[in-house]
């Protein structure tokens, strides 16, 4: 039995819907990612699940038992939230005390499990600090550690990387990663950082406005999205507008806009007429120098219009021929170049048969 289930949950602010029809379920020791834009819905479905707001309509089962009459506090769920909602006059010890202190835990095994949590997110050093002498990043991790200590069945965790930088996001990702590994307590993440969401769950539902477009593992949600949503949403991708002309041999004929005729995998029952849009990833666009050879089914000559570099790969704008632009990706990989062209650069794209999905609307 799946430990968490949520069947068909709807909320309604007056009269908008922020949560429609919402069904999912999530198994014991996953690493579950809520990803979507910013009032998607991602947050009330976490507070409904912690008991903080109730659903409209539908039904949310912990091991198989329906939480509607079960008040927050006796949930065996924890909500770590962006903000850390640390005590400031509290040490770090003692604030991740509390939660055994309200729960009368005596003081001995207190200590003990206290010690024991603040070991697991490298932390034993600062326990006598104060919330103000630490690092974010150390705060961070003092809420996880807060979140953890009561061992909840289920870990509810609101962009609690979100006031990070960069770098520091990046190694508390490893550590997450790990920790859930380590303690195996089951996580419902929420996060609008679509890289996260890929990096750190074993299944990502993306979500837009109030429901759910995807539910599906890293790769698949990556590589095979479902929709025009996902497909643009989910890291940059090349969105070519193409009608079905044939489909044969597991391969597609595609009239693409602003492109001519290409083709592409078929997915599923495509047929000819079909309307859609082919999402073709910038990796999978090799960009070489005007007339240069290549084995690919499908090929344009074009002109480099803008560039960005990000050290290790530049992505490169092209204007093709035909009127299309389209992004490819290529790895700054030859020594002590940064990159391979320049703006007004005359270039060919190619991609083989097999790459990108179609996504019929
Ligand atoms: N108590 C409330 N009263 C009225 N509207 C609300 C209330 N709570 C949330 N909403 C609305 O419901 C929608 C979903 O809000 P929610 O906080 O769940 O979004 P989110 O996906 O968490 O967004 P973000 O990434 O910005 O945190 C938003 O349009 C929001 O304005
Ligand atoms: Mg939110």
């Amino acid at each position: 039995m799946a430990l968490l289930e949520i069947r068909n949950i709807t909320r309604r602010f007056a009269d908008f819907e922020a949560v429609s029809e919402v069904s999912f379920t999530v198994e014991s020791g996953e690493f579950f990612t809520l990803l979507g834009p910013s009032g998607c819905g991602k947050t009330t479905i976490l507070r409904m699940i912690a008991g903080f707001d109730l659903p409209d309509a539908g039904q949310i089962l912990l091991d198989g038992r329906d939480l509607a009459r079960t008040p927050a506090e006796k949930r065996p769920i924890h909500t770590v939230f962006q903000s850390y909602a640390l005590f400031p006059h509290l040490s770090v010890g003692q604030n991740v005390a509390f939660p055994l202190r309200m729960a009368g835990v005596a003081e001995t095994e207190l200590r003990r499990r206290v010690r024991e949590t603040l070991e697991q997110v490298h932390l034993a050093e600062l326990a006598e600090h104060y919330p103000h002498e630490i690092s974010g990043g150390q705060k961070q991790r003092v809420a996880l550690a807060r979140g953890l200590v009561n061992r909840p069945r289920l870990l509810l965790l609101d962009e609690p990387l979100g006031a990070l930088d960069l770098k520091l996001r990046e190694e508390m990702q490893l550590e997450l990663i790990k920790l859930q590994r380590e303690v195996g307590v089951t996580f419902v993440f929420v996060t609008h950082a679509q890289p996260e969401a890929l990096a750190l769950s074993h299944r990502i539902a993306v979500m837009n406005r109030g429901r759910i477009e995807q539910l599906d593992e890293p790769s698949r949600i990556y590589s095979f999205p479902s929709n025009r949503f996902v497909a643009d949403f989910i890291g940059n991708c090349n969105l070519l507008e193409a009608a079905v002309i044939e489909r044969r041999d597991g391969l597609l004929r595609l009239a693409a806009a602003g492109l001519g005729e290409i083709r592409a995998p078929a997915s599923d029952a495509e047929k000819a007429g079909d309307k859609g849009v082919l999402a073709l990833r910038p990796e999978q666009v090799r960009i070489g120098a005007a007339n240069s050879a290549s084995d690919d089914a499908n090929r344009f000559p074009g002109t480099v219009r803008d560039f960005l570099y990000v050290g290790d790969v530049t992505t490169y704008q092209v204007a093709l021929d035909n009127g299309c632009q389209l992004a490819a990706l290529r790895p700054n990989d030859a020594p002590g170049r940064a990159r391979f062209f320049e703006v007004g650069d005359r270039v060919t794209l190619s991609w083989a048969a097999d790459a990108g999905h179609y996504v019929r609307d």
